[in-house]
Formats: structure tokens, sequence, C-alpha cells
């Protein structure tokens, strides 16, 4: 197939790019770099031994996404590319909404208008908003609670997506919620390398290893958990990757709606200890009061992906901190702590 990636110098984008081109599909990497380096293709390259086509374009420079469509033509569009810093949304929210929404109305705009209508979305269990449950399901109602105008973003890109299919019955259209992805290529070629100051818990562990944050901060010691720190399914995007390989497979008519994740909690504490174990060294941490916002757990329930898309998880945290240690050892890092050896 011919498909493209918007987003696709990204971390998730980078990598389902990896298992497409292994797959031997087509690919072109659409993205306008704001978040990504270009060398990410030599390094997709390196790892397929194929090589994707590269477009530098903003999905809301709408006359060059237009002459784009023009002149390609394409099976299959997945849509990654967003902005999607928590607290940058809160600041920025209008920079956010014309940035996520606006942006892929433009891109659903080109692609009906040159008639591709199959569409992979990248949403986030961030749609079901802020609520106390064991596992989120599929069939539970989004919208409501959600923390911040990133989640609120995507939150209106599914409910377009969904008046899009409603009004035309050729949209073939798979929205997958994404739990907490981490990890990396076991290559450790790409990975996430955020710009600025993250806010997410891997990256800030990643750098706290290379010695740019002096310790990690354990936000909140009290929850109803069974250490007492919050629990999140944590998904290696190796696994994530490819549960877009399988949606791709099994996409129908209308909208179909997915999570992706492992169906598992693991604690703070608990990602802390396996970062150790990978390392063979102590992360320097401390506890702190809880992070406002924060809920003591979002677990997915990943059985509709398990039995629609024949796909499941098969790497655990322990296979992701391996793998994160491998990129901190490939990746430019400060090493005064010595703590990558
Ligand atoms: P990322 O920032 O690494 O990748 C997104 C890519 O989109 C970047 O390369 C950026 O340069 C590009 N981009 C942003 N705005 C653009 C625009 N207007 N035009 C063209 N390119 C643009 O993020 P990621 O972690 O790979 O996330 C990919 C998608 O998955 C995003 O939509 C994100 O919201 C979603 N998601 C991510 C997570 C996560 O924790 N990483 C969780 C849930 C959902
Ligand atoms: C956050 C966002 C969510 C978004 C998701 C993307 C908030 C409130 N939620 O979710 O909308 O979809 O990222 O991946 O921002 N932690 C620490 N110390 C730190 C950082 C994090 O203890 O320095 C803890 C947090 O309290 C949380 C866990 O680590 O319990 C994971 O945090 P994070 O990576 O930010 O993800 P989420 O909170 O799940």
């Amino acid at each position: 197939m011919n498909i493209l990636l918007t987003g696709g110098t990204g971390y998730i984008g980078s990598h389902a790019a990896v298992e497409l081109l292994n797959l031997s599909h087509d690919l072109t990497l659409l993205d306008n770099l704001s978040n990504s380096k270009p060398t990410v293709v030599e390094k997709i390259a390196e790892i397929t031994k194929k090589s994707p086509e590269f477009i530098k374009i903003d999905l809301l420079d709408e006359p060059s996404l237009n002459d784009f469509f023009q002149n390609h033509s394409f099976d299959l569009v997945i849509h990654f590319a967003g902005k999607k810093a928590v607290g940058e949304s809160v600041e920025k929210p209008l920079e956010y909404y014309e940035n996520n929404v606006k942006g892929s109305i433009n891109l659903f705009k080109a692609m009906s208008r040159h008639g591709i209508k199959k569409l992979i979305f990248s949403s986030s269990a961030t749609v079901y908003g802020m609520r106390d449950v064991e596992k989120f399901t599929e069939d539970m109602e989004t919208g409501m609670n959600i923390s911040s105008p990133y989640g609120r973003s995507k939150f209106m890109i599914e409910e377009i997506l969904k008046d899009l299919a409603a009004s035309d019955p050729d949209w073939q259209i798979s929205l997958l919620r994404y739990f907490n992805p981490i990890g990396n290529h076991p290559s450790g070629l790409i990975g996430e390398d955020p710009n600025g100051t993250p806010n997410n818990l891997m990256p800030i562990i990643m750098k706290v290893a290379k010695g740019e944050i002096p310790e990690l901060k354990i936000y909140g010691t009290d929850y109803d958990t069974e250490d007492g720190t919050c629990l999140r399914d944590y998904i290696h995007v190796v696994d994530l990757a490819k549960g877009h390989v399988a949606a791709m497979n099994y996409l129908s008519p209308g909208v179909s709606i997915y999570n992706l994740g492992s169906g598992v909690g693991t604690s703070v504490k608990e990602m802390v200890e396996a970062f150790e174990f990978a390392s063979g060294k102590p992360l320097p941490h401390s506890f702190a009061p809880r992070r406002p916002g924060d809920i003591a757990r979002i677990i997915a329930d990943p059985a509709k992906a398990n039995r629609e898309l024949n796909w499941r998880t098969t790497l655990s945290v322990k296979d992701a901190m391996k793998d994160t240690l491998t990129f901190l050892k490939k990746s430019p890092a400060s090493r005064e702590n010595n703590y990558i050896p």
C-alpha cells in the first residue's frame, strides 16, 4: 500500500514507519519538523534498509497541502501530526486548537477532495476525562472533565471524524486511543527526544539519567494504590506501532474505536525500580505532593483491540527500560553524573 504518515518523523510516527517499511509498504512522511528532526528519516532507513519519502509541510499551510495531494496518491493516511504538551496547551490554547483541530480539518478536506477516505487517527486515553474507573472501555462516554485543551482537541477531532463518516459512507476510519507510550526501537537509533522541559514521566527519567535534571520527583504517595503512587498503562512504542498495522488491516466502513494499551497498571515507584534494574544504578528521586490534575489509575481494557484487531502487547515495561538505556547510550548526552555507561 501507498501510505502517508503525517507527523511521520515524530516519536510514534517514526516507529510506525519502521513497522510499515518492514512490511514493504511505500511510505511518505509529512512533517513540519516543529517537534522532530529530519535526521530521523536516515535512522529509519538505517534500521529498515528502505528509504521513505520525506516532505516538509505544515498542515496549517493549506495551499501547500493541496499542491502536495494534487501530485501524490495514497491508499491510506495515518494522522500522527499534532502538538502534545499538556501544560503548554493550557498556556496557549488557541495555538493548540489551531494546530491540532484546524490542521486536521485541512488534512481531511484535502483527503476528501482527492478521494482518499481511509484514515487512522492518533487519539488519546485523555478523551475519557478524569474519572475513577478500574479500566476504560471504548463504549464509555467521552468529552467530560477532560483536563486540558490538548485533550479537548483530541476529543474534538474524534467528533469531527464521526460526523464526517456519518456524512459519507465511503470513509473508513479508525480512532486509536493510546495509553502511555514508552520505550523505543531496540536498535536505539530512534526514540523520544523532546525539545524543552518535559512533563511526562519517561522523558524526565531520561533527563535525570543524562544529568540534565538532578532528580525525579514522584508526585503523590498517598493514592489508593498498593504502593501509594499512581498507576498508568505503559505501552511499548513498538507494540503501539504494530497496533497501527493491525488497525490498517481491519479498516471497515464508518468509525471504529480501539484502546491501545496493555491492560496492566504500573506504579511510578515500579517504573523507577524497572529503570534502576535496567541500568544497574539507583535513579536519584524524591517524594513530592500530588500533581494537580492527576488521578490514581488510568488503565486500558484492550479486549476489543485484542479480539477485533487480533493485536495485543508483547513487550513489557522491563523491555521498554532496556531499550531506553540503549537509546540513551547512543544519544549525545551530558554525562556529568556518569550515570549512562
Ligand atoms: P511527536 O511530537 O513526537 O510527533 C508529532 C509530530 O507532528 C512531530 O514530528 C511534529 O513536528 C509534527 N507536527 C506537529 N504539528 C504539525 C503540523 N501542523 N504540521 C505538520 N507536522 C506537525 O509526538 P508523538 O508522541 O509521536 O505523538 C504522535 C501523536 O500521538 C500525536 O497526535 C499525539 O497527540 C498522539 N498521542 C501521543 C501520546 C504520547 O504520550 N506520546 C499519547 C496519546 C496520543
Ligand atoms: C499525561 C497527561 C495526559 C496525556 C499523557 C500523554 C496530565 C495530567 N495528563 O498523562 O493528558 O494524555 O500525559 O502521555 O498531564 N510523574 C511523576 N513525576 C514526574 C512526572 C510524572 O511522579 O515528574 C507521575 C505522574 O504523577 C503520573 C505518572 O508519573 O502518575 C505518569 O505521568 P505522565 O507521564 O505525565 O502521564 P499521565 O499523567 O498519564
